[in-house]
């Protein structure tokens, strides 16, 4: 903000002098003189409580160097109060009496993480030079009020985290300069209107965590400036319009948590510069697309609790920038494919809950940054590859019911931070690994009847203490060096 420059006591001449030299960035509203410009900042602190921290507003004084409030200089030369940034002060109570007709050469209103109340005044429209609102963290409810769709200067707007309850106002969309809208975390409903698309210069789109319902607009494809795209947690129904596929410069997309059908898109693949991509829980069906493998500047992508079909595509392995890889919970078939070996910075892998077979790919032994393994519930077969020993970083191995046989590795014993080690429902054979629970930060390993019969000989080798057969049919033994509980469960 330039209006920091201006102050009252600067000489005369010198104001003139830099209005010439700035005049492009001044005030053109004829505004209420400063005088009742503070007085009215004064009586709104009067109905405030917590107002403690604005001991400097003191009607004694100029309002430009009150806390929080700066002031700037007209075209006629007059000292106007431009911004009112008060965020995280304490203040508590309504915005009723906040005289904005007074005020209306406010460029900037920043109140946020404050605990105002009440609803959001209509009147806030009369705003008219404002650029920046951000009133986000504070307890107002009700509405949105249509009004504001007249603050034709706002360019940033942001109201989340209140608890705010109606719908999002088509009038919005006559904000035409605006770059940032952010209501998540509100109690908004209704449907997104599709009339958002005309806002073509917005950047930051935030509708998360409301009760958001309908289909997302397909106009909100002709938002191709935005990087950032949240509509995850509320009740979205409908498919994924493809037109979408159009937000070239989107970093940020979720759309998790709702009832989205459809199928995922393989126009989602010219998003080339997406980092996080989020689809979790929602309804999807098909396959998923080979083209998202052109997205390899992703980071986290997390596509689990749907229902999509068909095979693992192998171009995955081409998004090696992945750190976070989640398809749990999905209907995917198939064998899992070994170019998932290449994604070596990944360092949590759950495919769990589908329907995979085939055998664990060597190539997993790759992913040395791996510490969260979870490949439970599907219908992988075979032994598990000995290059699993290479997972030194590995604390939480979760295989359980699949088809898996042979002997656990020998090289297993390299694992020596394992936490959780959770093998049951398999059909494996041979003898624990006899050092399994040597690193000593294993608390958990459950294992099926399918072992039993060889923990005698482990026991054998001293590394449990004790054989405790429990009511809850559970056999519960104790590794004897650490501290740690080994839990088998029997049929
Ligand atoms: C502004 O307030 C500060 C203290 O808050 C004071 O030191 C300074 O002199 C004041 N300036 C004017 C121009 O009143
Ligand atoms: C409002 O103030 C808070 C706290 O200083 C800051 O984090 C936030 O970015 C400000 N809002 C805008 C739009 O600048
Ligand atoms: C708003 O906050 C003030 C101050 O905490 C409180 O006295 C008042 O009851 C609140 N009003 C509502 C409607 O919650
Ligand atoms: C707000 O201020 C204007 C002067 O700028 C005054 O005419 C009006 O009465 C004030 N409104 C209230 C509710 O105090
Ligand atoms: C946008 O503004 C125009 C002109 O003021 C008005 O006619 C129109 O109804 C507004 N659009 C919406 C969706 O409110
Ligand atoms: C989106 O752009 C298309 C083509 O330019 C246009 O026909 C449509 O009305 C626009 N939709 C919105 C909501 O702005
Ligand atoms: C999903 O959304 C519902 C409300 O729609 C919420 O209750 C639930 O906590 C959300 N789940 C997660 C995991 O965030
Ligand atoms: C990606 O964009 C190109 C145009 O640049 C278009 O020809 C192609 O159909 C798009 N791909 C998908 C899958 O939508
Ligand atoms: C993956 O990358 C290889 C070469 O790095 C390229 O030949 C292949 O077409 C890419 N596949 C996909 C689906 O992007
Ligand atoms: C379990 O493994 C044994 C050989 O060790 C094999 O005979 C049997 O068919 C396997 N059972 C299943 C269900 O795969």
């Amino acid at each position: 903000m330039p209006s920091r420059l201006y102050r009252s006591s600067l000489p005369t001449n010198l104001l003139w002098l830099l209005l010439v030299l700035l005049s492009p960035f001044l005030v053109l509203v004829t505004a209420a003189s400063l005088g009742s410009q503070a007085r009215a900042l004064l009586h709104w602190k009067s109905t405030l409580q917590g107002g403690q921290l604005l001991a400097s507003w003191n009607i004694d004084s100029r309002p430009c160097n009150w806390t929080g409030v700066a002031c700037s200089v007209t075209r006629k030369g007059r000292l106007v109060i431009t911004d009112v940034h008060l965020p995280d002060m304490s203040l508590a109570g309504p915005l009723d009496a906040f005289n904005f007709s007074s005020l209306g050469s406010l460029a900037t209103l920043n109140l946020s993480c404050n605990r105002l109340n009440g609803t959001i005044p209509p009147a806030i429209a009369t705003l008219s030079q404002l650029v920046t609102l951000d009133l986000t963290g504070n307890l107002f409810v009700g509405r949105i009020p249509i009004e504001m769709g007249s603050m034709k200067g706002l360019q940033f707007l942001s109201l989340s985290q209140n608890q705010i309850m109606s719908s999002v106002p088509p009038s919005l969309s006559n904000l035409s300069d605006l770059t940032h809208l952010d209501l998540r975390q509100n109690k908004l409903r209704g449907a997104i209107p599709g009339e958002l698309g005309r806002l073509e210069k917005l950047r930051f789109l935030e509708l998360g965590d409301n009760q958001l319902s309908g289909s997302i607009p397909p106009g909100l494809g002709n938002l191709t400036r935005l990087y950032h795209l949240a509509l995850y947690e509320n009740q979205l129904t409908g498919s994924i319009p493809r037109q979408l596929g159009d937000l070239r410069d989107l970093v940020y997309f979720s759309l998790s948590n709702n009832s989205l059908t459809g199928t995922l898109l393989s126009t989602l693949g010219n998003l080339t510069k997406l980092q996080y991509l989020f689809s979790w829980r929602n309804h999807l069906s098909g396959f998923i697309p080979f083209e998202i493998g052109n997205l390899i500047d992703v980071f986290n992508l997390d596509l689990s609790s749907n229902m999509l079909t068909g095979s693992i595509p192998f171009s995955l392995g081409n998004m090696s920038k992945l750190n976070i890889l989640h398809l749990f919970d999905n209907e995917l078939s198939g064998s899992i494919p070994p170019q998932i070996g290449n994604l070596i910075d990944v360092f949590n892998l759950d495919l769990s809950s589908n329907m995979l077979t085939g055998s664990i790919p060597f190539s997993l032994g790759n992913m040395c940054k791996l510490n969260i393994l979870h490949l439970y519930e599907n219908k992988l077969s075979d032994p598990i590859p000995p290059s699993l020993g290479n997972l030194r970083k590995l604390t939480d191995l979760r295989l359980f019911t699949n088809r898996l046989s042979g002997a656990l590795p020998s090289e297993m014993n390299n694992i020596i931070g394992l936490t959780s080690l959770q093998l049951s429902n398999n059909n494996f054979s041979g003898y624990l690994p006899p050092d399994i629970c040597k690193g000593g930060a294993l608390s958990y390993l459950a294992m099926y009847e399918d072992v039993r019969s060889h923990i005698a000989t482990s026991l054998k080798k001293g590394y449990y203490r004790s054989l405790i057969p429990d009511q809850a049919k559970h056999v519960i033994l104790h590794c004897m060096q650490l501290k740690s509980w080994v839990e088998v469960f029997p049929e």
